[in-house]
């Protein structure tokens, strides 16, 4: 299995099972299966409003003997309405609880973006805190409380700009972000982020890495019949999903692929270990659209105080 160094040497399993939009119901056995058919990597976050289901597989998992708990990476996320320092350890508590964990291998900040507390996605712009009311580094303060606690053992950000990342790195006191997690894949590569991580060993990890179902738009292009992505798969007789996967990987990101169905999974996994040749990889280098499924929209309406551009192309940290 392919794993990636963090900065203090720890190694998180480059391909991990996602688990937003899987639901409750399913999520439970779709985690249990993963973990049973060889995953050790698990990526969650509070607003998916699964981690009690996804905590009960853990329980299982573990009750089994199937590993133990240090042999798993468990990454979760602080939410949007928890960005004030005080509420950072709180918030853990209760994802600790939720997944019935006593640390996390890496905490997140989700977003750069805060909004009052209770507020799961912001309907009026009255409910954001603009970015000087909660400024990034006070957030950050608090993921560096969690660490020093020991409440996780890697913090990390989602969602920053290669800007935002940069300005973070600067002038994080205790400890700069060990983890990237934004939207990536051969339509959205992400080359100018990529290098600002590898200058300040910030690993990436490619969120959507399949295309999220489309984001759920039917117009929008699809990863899975891009001639460059199946011609690739013809070679090593995998799937275009499988390539998208590898090209990942093979760029030294992790990757945190969604699926509930059991086939599907065991092929996300075998697709770390299925290595490109150069001119595969360069072929692919050349299908990036800059297309984004998830594009943020839903944070930048009328009257809200953040706009697609401050998100995307700022450095402000608030
Ligand atoms: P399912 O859960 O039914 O497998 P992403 O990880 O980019 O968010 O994409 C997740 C979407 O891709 C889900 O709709 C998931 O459906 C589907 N999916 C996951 N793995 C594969 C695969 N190997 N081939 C085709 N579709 C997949």
């Amino acid at each position: 299995m392919t794993t990636l160094k963090l900065r203090d040497g720890d190694l998180m399993p480059a391909v991990g099972l996602g688990t937003w939009q899987a639901e409750k119901g399913v999520v439970a056995e779709a985690v249990y299966m993963a973990v049973k058919n060889g995953y050790r990597h698990v990526d969650c976050a509070a607003i998916y409003g699964n981690e009690k289901e996804v905590g009960e597989a853990f329980k299982r998992i573990f009750d089994e003997g199937i590993v133990k708990r240090e042999e798993l990476w468990v990454t979760s996320k602080l939410w949007c309405d928890r960005h004030e320092r005080g509420e950072v350890i709180p918030a853990l508590e209760e994802t600790l609880a939720d997944l019935g964990l006593d640390y996390l291998d890496l905490y997140l900040v989700h977003w750069p973006i805060a909004f009052k507390k209770g507020v799961s996605f912001p309907e009026e712009p009255s409910v954001f805190f603009a970015p000087d009311e909660v400024p990034i580094t006070e957030t950050w303060a608090g993921m560096e409380d969690v660490k020093e606690a020991g409440m996780a053992k890697h913090v990390g950000v989602s969602n920053f700009s290669p800007a935002r990342l940069e300005n973070l790195v600067k002038v994080a006191e205790r400890c700069g972000p060990e983890v990237n997690q934004v939207e990536c894949h051969p339509f959205l590569q992400q080359g100018e982020l990529l290098k600002v991580c590898e200058k300040h060993g910030v690993i990436l990890t490619g969120y959507s890495p399949l295309g999220s179902g489309k984001g759920g738009s039917g117009d929008a292009p699809d990863l899975f019949e891009d001639a460059v992505l199946k011609e690739v798969g013809e070679a090593h007789g995998v799937s275009a999903a499988q390539v998208a996967l590898a090209w990942g990987v093979g760029r030294g990101c992790s990757v945190i692929p969604k699926s509930t169905d059991e086939g599907r999974q065991k092929q996300n996994l075998a697709a770390g270990d299925v290595v490109l040749t150069d001119e595969e990889m360069g072929r692919i280098g050349a299908v990036d659209a800059g297309y984004r499924y998830i594009d943020g929209t839903f944070f930048c309406g009328e009257g809200s105080p953040y706009s697609i551009d401050w998100l995307w192309e700022g450095g402000d940290l608030g």
